[in-house]
């Protein structure tokens, strides 16, 4: 006999129960299920809805199946559709009768609005500390680094040297921003939806506030329709982490780059890397390409809710039964690629020897030759012309802007003294820009400092 069955004289099709029960992925709900339906049955205790007898029986009750879910002693069914009633059920085979009075006051509907808002707030939790993880690797590595010159690109194509450190930092603050995406969206996920019902609120003296405190939330929903139909909190939950996967797509992208032959900066540790069945020589980046490639499914989670909520009427439909598949999804995806990102980005080895040489056939100096030439007073887009003309004759012989002769300087502008040879040199042409963001040494030395102050101060999140 199901939980709802006064009103029906046949049974559930056996498919439509298997495709409209959730027992399958809500499971995973079970703890926060347990710990919600605690603070509910004291509170009905406390409000005189039921005897405080009633209540510690209740308490009793679902404390032991807490103990014997920690110990993985629970067995749940189909047949009871989903993780709710699937613990009323073992609440009653557990204490009798007297199960039946825990969903007085109560809906499914809010019910399972509280389980996600309580799972969402320790899980949004655990991926600010793995995103916290990977900042930290990133300054580590940008620390040991610091004197690596590599060039950095726009179009792909080389654009002006920069410090290895500095393209490592751009992604700490990527990251930063997703934490405070991530802890926005935890604001507004820390709130109460229990005391809405099914949809109208409850004819019963509950008490909101006592729930909302006992179960540590900031605040409560202020109507009920809403508490029950709102999954906005996930879909934030879902872009944040979008757009996290998007920076880590990123990322994956350079290091498999970086890593080929054709670049040699890094070498990543043998832990994250897989070999090939056939080709006896390879080393593959494949942890970076598998997050690389379940970026579109995190994107697709979004999309996902996006569309099961545009145009669902108010309040509850079952529809939204819909918004925890992704999510779950999205965790194990968000978080484990974070893990090991971390773990990748620790362990990498930077290739010094590579390196050096890239700069032997390269005009990444070309804009400080520009800005040479305007720093003694010629216009700056003259300046661009004389030097784009040096760049081609340099190319045409076979060479690079430190390779033609000082004649051919004063050929092209009186303004060159020999003193430009200096300003050719990569580490030159970084310390070049010490303005605050840039990428000079000491420009990057604060912004380390910056980063680790920051990760310091954050200890308490
Ligand atoms: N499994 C349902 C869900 O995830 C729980 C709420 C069911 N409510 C109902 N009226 N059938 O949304």
């Amino acid at each position: 006999m199901k939980l709802w069955g006064g009103r029906f004289t046949e049974d559930t099709d056996q498919l439509a129960l298997a495709y409209t029960a959730s027992i399958g992925f809500d499971v995973r709900l079970a703890e926060v299920d347990l710990e919600g339906s605690i603070v509910h049955a004291q509170m009905l205790g406390r409000t005189g809805i039921i005897s405080p007898a009633e209540a510690e029986q209740l308490v009793a009750g679902l404390t032991a199946l807490l103990d014997d879910l920690r110990a993985g002693r629970l067995e749940f069914s189909v047949d009871d559709e989903d993780i709710h009633m699937n613990v009323e059920r073992l609440l009653h085979e557990r204490i009798g009768p007297v199960a039946g009075k825990l969903h007085t006051a109560r809906s499914r509907n809010d019910q399972v609005a509280l389980d996600m808002h309580l799972y969402m707030r320790d899980s949004i939790g655990a991926v600010v500390a793995a995103v916290r993880g990977l900042q930290l690797a990133l300054v580590e590595t940008a620390e040991a680094n610091q004197d690596v010159v590599v060039p950095g690109f726009t179009h792909l194509q080389r654009a002006q040297p920069i410090l290895l450190s500095h393209h490592l930092l751009a992604y700490f603050w990527m990251l930063e921003r997703d934490v405070g995406r991530f802890l926005d969206a935890a604001g507004r996920t820390n709130v109460s939806p229990l005391g809405a019902g099914a949809l109208a609120g409850v004819t019963f003296p509950i008490d909101r506030e006592w729930v909302q405190q006992a179960l540590g939330f900031a605040g409560m929903y202020e109507n009920s329709l809403d508490a029950v139909s709102d999954r906005d909190y996930l879909l934030e939950f879902l872009a944040a982490a979008s757009i996290a996967m998007s920076h880590l797509s990123r990322l994956a992208e350079e290091l498999i780059l970086w890593t080929s032959e054709e670049f040699g900066w890094v070498e990543l540790a043998d832990a994250y890397c897989t070999g090939s069945s056939i080709m006896p020589q390879k080393k593959n980046p494949d942890v970076a390409e598998v997050v690389r490639g379940k970026t579109g499914r995190v994107y697709g989670h979004l999309l996902g809710l996006l569309t099961v909520m545009k145009g669902l009427p108010l309040a509850y439909n079952k529809d939204l039964q819909e918004d925890k598949e992704g999510v779950f999804d999205t965790l194990d995806t968000l978080l484990p690629a974070l893990q090991l990102f971390a773990g990748m980005v620790r362990t990498l080895r930077v290739r010094r020897d590579r390196i050096a040489n890239v700069f032997l056939h390269d005009f990444s100096n070309a804009t400080d030759v520009a800005d040479y030439l305007a720093g003694k007073g010629l216009p700056f887009r003259e300046a661009h012309a004389v030097v784009g003309r040096l760049v081609l004759r340099a190319i045409e012989s076979g060479t690079n802007l430190a390779g033609l002769p000082f004649a051919v300087y004063q050929e092209s502008s009186p303004l060159f003294a020999t003193d430009i040879y200096d300003r050719l040199q990569p580490l030159a042409v970084v310390n070049a820009r010490q303005v605050r963001g840039g990428t000079g040494s000491g420009a990057v030395a604060e912004q380390l400092a910056l980063a680790k102050r920051l990760l310091a101060s954050t200890d308490a999140e």
